[in-house]
């Protein structure tokens, strides 16, 4: 497969022939939105219809080509309709579409590959269909592994919309998470280490690691029934918006656990699968998890998730039945088998860490440059810029970020807004001068953003 299948269709990006969004994009928008009820921030804030996607590159209805720094919603990562994962569905969708959880020649192959290429022996699998339910699937795991009930997870993790995942998250945001008066019994949260926004710190302002550590300790003594089966918490917190921990909290984490016999329940569904330049987040930290969940860029778009535990706890699945109506049906494999070859046949881990640095120096140089520019962080293509008032209070910008967000999609680059965090995911199949092309269409939109708010 040529590695530059995407770079014809990827020419003169952004190419705007209407000003946005464009006439039939507004049409449709309104017409979807007459029945379609709930839409995201990502769209109310800027209605476009799209109409094809190719590689890094989207077309609108009105004919409007964007740069796509969003991968879907950290989905498409090898870009949209990637010929082989294409392929690869269309074939089994012309010969086999569903057989419950029966083996085909393709699972036994997809199983095996996810076996082989994951560290640490985490080899019992089963497949599920959205992220959520791979989490639910995750935290039954650990019931019947350890035997224990209770879960612990940070402050701004977000693990999905089933009411076990909303447990794992905050109740209260607006009305998307709001189900339930009360978190499920048994379900705690704590403060996670945000290196821009320390809770404990040492004397010289530095974020305390050992600090979260200890308190977690104490929790699990003082708040908990003592019957924690697993930490619940995301490696980097996507969501809140591409925050990633010290050096030394996973590795300090994962020793408290073992101590404590809880496991480490890593949700991967959103940093894993080569996003950050890893198969796992966690391996940035040579941490292991003892169960672990992926999504989104798993099947490049088509839905297929998956939750993985250490060999040791494989038989232990017995207990907890893989059956879903759509987990692991032909197709899905196809795809998720398709996206790990490419990945490896791409090199794309390396190109994702290769390309996430570029941004980050440059971004780094956005820091220092403009008032506005907070803090900004990532790793491989995570990556955040963080907006705020002014430098010293970091009172966060909610407005300039909803602001910028608009002005950068008028512009042609599609991507994802998250309050004051500006938050970046392009295709991990881009090249240096697209990215830096994206770069340039965000740093003036904050540059334009920052004189209408007269900085
Ligand atoms: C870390 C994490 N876990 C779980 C989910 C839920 O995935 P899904 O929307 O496929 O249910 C998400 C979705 O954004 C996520 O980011």
């Amino acid at each position: 497969m040529n590695k530059d299948w995407w770079k014809s269709s990827a020419q003169g990006i952004p190419h705007l022939v209407t000003p946005l969004p464009g006439p039939q994009s507004a049409e449709m928008s309104r017409k979807t939105s007459r029945y379609f009820k709930g839409l995201s921030s990502q769209v109310k804030l800027f209605p476009v219809c799209f109409a094809e996607g190719h590689g890094i590159t989207l077309t609108d209805v009105d004919g409007n080509r964007y740069l796509d720094f969003s991968s879907g919603i950290y989905v498409t990562s090898l870009g949209h309709c990637h010929p082989k994962v294409s392929e690869a569905v269309a074939y089994w969708a012309n010969k086999l579409m569903n057989c419950h959880d029966f083996a085909t020649p393709v699972k036994e192959k997809l199983v095996e590959k996810v076996a082989n290429l994951l560290p640490g022996k985490l080899n019992g699998i089963q497949l599920y269909s959205d992220g959520a339910t791979a989490v639910e699937a995750g935290l039954r795991a650990a019931r019947v592994i350890t035997g224990k009930h209770e879960f612990i997870s940070g402050f701004r993790d977000f693990h999905g919309k089933t009411l076990g995942a909303v447990s794992c998250a905050r109740m209260a945001r607006g009305n998307v998470l709001s189900y339930s008066p009360t978190r499920t019994a048994g379900f705690y949260m704590v403060p996670r280490p945000d290196p821009y926004r320390p809770l404990f710190t040492r004397p010289d302002g530095s974020i305390d690691t050992d600090a979260y550590i200890d308190f977690y300790r104490e929790f699990i003594f003082e708040g908990t029934a003592g019957n924690v089966a697993a930490f619940v918490l995301e490696p980097a917190q996507g969501w809140a918006g591409s925050i990633f921990p010290p050096d030394d909290f996973f590795p300090k984490l994962k020793k408290l656990c073992d101590k404590e016999k809880i496991l480490l329940l890593d949700d991967e569904i959103l940093a894993g699968m080569g996003r950050t330049g890893e198969w796992l987040c966690l391996q940035h930290w040579d941490t292991l998890p003892d169960i672990v969940t992926f999504g989104k860029s798993f099947g490049n778009g088509f839905p297929v998730t998956a939750m993985i535990v250490k060999e040791e706890y494989s038989e232990a699945l017995e207990q907890i039945s893989a059956s879903s109506s759509y987990g692991g049906n032909p197709m899905a494999c196809a795809a998720a088998l398709a996206s790990l070859e490419v990945i490896e046949e791409e090199d794309l881990l390396q190109n994702s860490r290769v390309v996430g640095d570029y941004l980050m120096r440059r971004m780094e140089k956005m820091q220092q440059d403009h008032p506005i520019v907070g803090h900004v962080k990532g790793k491989g293509l995570l990556l955040g810029i963080e907006l705020v008032k002014d430098k010293q209070s970091k009172e966060p910008f909610n407005k300039a970020g909803e602001l910028v967000y608009q002005k950068a999609f008028a512009k042609g680059l599609a991507w994802i807004p998250a309050g004051h965090i500006l938050r970046m995911s392009p295709p991990l199949i881009i090249d240096q001068h697209h990215a830096g092309l994206g770069l340039d269409i965000i740093e003036e939109a904050i540059a334009e953003t920052e004189k209408e708010f007269g900085y």
